[in-house]
């Protein structure tokens, strides 16, 4: 690297813009459809939430999502909304329309520019592509100052046209260049290389801001993200519990997390980390799309001790067995399961919490009947507990 551009990064502003496209990715999903007054509510809950742009919608692509788009521009406070147009005039102007109530409004426009986009979707070729880039984003610069430019399967794009097409929509007026790994095909590594070369190949790059938009198809949207942040990229475009198209796309609540967690990336958020969870549930229960109980963050395991060696470790000291305090995101408190997995700290524990004060006796007794039931059932539940202790004629304590 040059000694001009190590400076560069050192100069490098740490915070990172948050852009959430739940309402446009997140909800182009099959069954995750959202009706206007739903779209408004899950809007005002990002505002507050602190993302700095929200994507609510794809204004040409129905009077439904014109008029959603229209309304959360006159309702939101503080974040930047944006519309998506594909490069075409049309699109453009009801983007522009849909968002003129908009304090801070802005226009996402661009096209694809892998070989297999340019041949088989678009029958054209690279020079034309460029020339549609540039007419787009100089359209869009005559409604509003803030146009984002994205280069559809940026992931599978050489490099070098990435480079030349992304110089050329910079000198049209883009002031932010979104590099979609569409199919989410990109490793980690490759992904943060194409953000570096371009850092490093493309004039008039610090005027802009490089955005990271990555799909889960393999499971890798939230570490793509993270290695292009590393290697200069300063917004991540994300959903609410990583919803999106086919596998989703980067989750909210992960690279926010990942940011907060690890200060040694000395990247930062406006994001209030505590309304995570109250979040993640608004969008699945209006998106009536399931968060699988693994889910990092939000899912209902995501803080939930079960074996008897974590439970023992984490009532002994929390940070045990987890890295981040569960209040932190807007969970009350960790969980200790009890299931035929549990150990006597467990069940001394949970007994503790429902008012019985175990003596060592009375564990030697109630334990063996407890590991019994526990194997009939997936988890035993406080109801169960105060069954099985007045059994023992185990009284609660006073
Ligand atoms: O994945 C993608 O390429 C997109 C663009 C339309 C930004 O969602
Ligand atoms: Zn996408």
């Amino acid at each position: 690297m040059s000694k001009s551009h190590k400076n560069y990064y050192k100069m490098m502003d740490n915070r990172v813009q948050i852009f959430d496209t739940t309402l446009r990715d997140g909800e182009q999903v099959p069954g995750c459809k959202l009706n206007g007054s739903q779209k408004l509510i899950i809007a005002k809950q990002l505002d507050l939430l602190g993302v700095d742009i929200i994507e609510a919608g794809f204004p040409i692509s129905s009077p439904g999502d014109f008029s959603a788009v229209n309304e959360i521009s006159k309702m939101v406070k503080n974040a930047t909304v944006c519309g998506l147009t594909r490069a075409n005039q049309k699109d453009i102007e009801v983007a522009a329309e849909a968002l003129k109530y908009a304090k801070k409004p802005r226009i996402h426009t661009g096209i694809g520019t892998s070989d297999s986009h340019i041949k088989f979707k678009f029958n054209s070729d690279q020079n034309t592509i460029i020339e549609r880039a540039r007419a787009a984003v100089s359209y869009a610069k005559s409604f509003v100052e803030d146009v984002e430019f994205y280069a559809e399967d940026a992931g599978r794009t050489d490099n070098v046209f990435l480079a030349r097409i992304c110089e050329e929509v910079i000198k049209s007026g883009a002031t932010v260049l979104n590099i979609p790994d569409t199919t989410g095909y990109c490793l980690p590594e490759q992904y943060g290389e194409k953000i570096k070369f371009l850092r490093e190949n493309v004039k008039g790059i610090d005027k802009v801001t490089l955005s990271v938009h990555c799909h889960n198809d393999l499971g890798l949207a939230t570490a793509n993200a993270i290695a292009g942040i590393q290697n200069g990229a300063r917004q991540i475009e994300c959903t609410i519990n990583g919803i999106g198209e086919r596998a989703g796309n980067t989750a909210l609540e992960e690279v926010v997390m990942i940011m907060k967690q690890h200060k040694s990336l000395n990247l930062d958020t406006a994001i209030n980390t505590q309304l995570l969870y109250e979040t993640s549930q608004l969008v699945r229960e209006n998106m009536g799309m399931f968060v699988q109980a693994n889910k990092a963050i939000v899912g209902e395991n995501a803080f939930a001790h079960s074996s008897g060696i974590h439970q023992d470790g984490v009532i002994k000291n929390r940070e045990t067995y987890e890295i981040m305090d569960p209040e932190e995101v807007g969970v009350s408190k960790s969980s200790i399961v009890l299931t035929a997995r549990s150990g006597r700290a467990a069940l001394a524990h949970r007994a503790k919490n429902i008012g019985y004060v175990l003596s060592k006796l009375d564990l030697d007794t109630v334990y063996p009947e407890f590991l019994k039931f526990a194997d009939s059932k997936k988890e035993v539940v406080d109801k169960d507990l105060h069954l099985l202790l007045g059994q023992k004629g185990i009284q609660l304590s006073a």
